[in-house]
């Protein structure tokens, strides 16, 4: 049947795109290609439960479609302020130099090396799974002195083993990533800014995976960089990436030699929009401001406790399932993220088979894995708005049903029975 909705338009390919074979008689002239015009846009419903982007709140789609402003705007500078302030309290910290960078988290990780590092500078990169490896490599464009230090995926650093780092290499940064998304491992750092600073060593912290579902506590765990993104715990999509710089931080930028490598993350430049002289610098994302100011705004009616309660109590449900169906997870015990439950695939089951089913056959998303661990971990992020009791056992029941078809021996509704059992308990 002719799909209506499909109507031809005329692309114009000019003679210079086309192939040498060509025939001559077109030689010199443009040729006319009628191609349909796609449908509207009209994706399949799908459940977010990889490790982000996770589902947008319908609050922060709502904020998503009101009109737009000028980024000059006196009532977008309102918001702006605003945002800022909010963020500020959900990183916990009073740091003055607050905002989100109008780009994703590997942005916020540029930002936040780019202006820290001058070339032969020292850093210590403390690596536990895939980004601590991002963190390497962007390092090394800066010129700094890198010195990586591993632990094997699925573990986290202790803190004696950082403190021989820094007595050993005494470097100007030391960087961690606080929640491993391709491990779903938990690195304790509470203690660890305070170690950094007796060897006057910043503290710079991936919290791309972390801000909005887990403890983070800027100002009093003494952390000097963080950066995060608005596509997991604060329910947005992609496209804003949060940073936070210390006054010891600011101090180092305001201080360098050299100009910071890239133009569009400097801080001492982007600043001066975000700051009370408003210069500009970049046509801000308006809508994606509209949605973190929403999404952090349904963090603080929340609570940050109380979101933070609200992860611990989901993950213990769907890790009650996941084991109970025979399913272990990767990170060691004790250092488990709430929200993002990464665990082995079991021997013989063929990871991307079971994931096309999912996603075909339940419309729900759910990651596999990164680096070391591709093809041997899945990973479920119950995350931000997706952190619900139907997402957990919507995740379990359709788990059980493709694992069940791919021949895995399961006993019928344990994995519902045992979540059921720690929401009771
Ligand atoms: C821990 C961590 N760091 C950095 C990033 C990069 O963020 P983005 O993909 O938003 O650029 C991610 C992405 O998932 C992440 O999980």
């Amino acid at each position: 049947m002719k799909d209506e909705s499909i109507r031809p338009y005329v692309l114009i390919l000019p003679s210079s795109s086309l192939p040498p074979t060509t025939p001559s008689s077109s030689e010199g002239k443009e040729k006319e290609t009628i191609v349909p015009i796609p449908g509207q846009l009209n994706p399949s419903p799908r459940l977010l439960l990889g490790p982000g982007p996770s589902d947008v709140h319908p609050r922060v789609l709502g904020a998503m479609a009101t009109p737009l402003l000028g980024h000059l705007d006196p009532q977008f500078l309102v918001l702006m302020n605003e945002t800022q302030e909010m963020l500020r309290e959900a990183f916990l910290t009073k740091n003055h130099l607050t905002f989100p960078i109008s780009a994703t988290g590997m942005a916020g990780m540029e930002t936040c090396l780019v202006n820290l590092l001058e070339p032969g500078d020292k850093i210590v990169v403390c690596v536990v799974g895939f980004f601590g490896t991002r963190q390497v490599e962007v390092a090394e464009r800066t010129g700094a002195n890198v010195i990586r230090l591993d632990v094997p995926w699925g573990s986290v650093f202790d803190l004696n083993q950082l403190r021989d780092a820094l007595t050993k290499h005494r470097p100007k940064v030391l960087s961690i990533v606080h929640a491993e998304t391709s491990t779903g491992a938990w690195q304790p750092i509470e203690q660890l800014g305070k170690l950094c600073h007796e060897f006057g060593t910043l503290l710079l912290v991936d919290c791309v995976t972390s801000l909005g579902c887990i403890p983070l506590k800027v100002d009093e765990w003494e952390l000097d960089a963080v950066f995060s993104c608005s596509q997991k715990g604060l329910s947005c999509p992609p496209g804003m990436s949060p940073v936070s710089f210390s006054p010891r931080a600011v101090d180092v930028i305001v201080k360098r030699k050299s100009k910071v490598q890239s133009w569009y993350f400097d801080m001492t430049i982007v600043q001066k929009y975000w700051d009370a002289d408003r210069h500009y610098h970049h046509t801000a994302p308006i809508t994606m401001i509209y949605a973190i100011r929403e999404g952090l705004r349904l963090l603080h009616e929340e609570g940050l406790e109380a979101r933070w309660a609200r992860h611990l109590r989901h993950h213990n449900a769907i890790k009650a399932g996941l084991n109970a169906m025979g399913l272990e997870y990767s990170a060691v015990p004790g250092h488990q993220l709430p929200q993002l439950n990464a665990v082995k695939v079991p021997a013989g089951i063929d990871d991307l088979t079971v994931r096309k089913k999912l996603l075909n056959e339940f419309g729900i998303e759910i990651g596999g894995g990164l680096g070391d661990f591709k093809g041997k971990v899945w990973r479920i992020g119950i995350m931000g708005h997706n952190a619900r009791a139907n997402c957990v056992f919507q995740a379990l029941a359709a788990l059980e049903q493709c694992l069940v078809s791919v021949g895995y021996k399961v006993t019928p509704g344990a994995g519902i029975a045992a979540a059921n059992k720690a929401y009771a308990g």
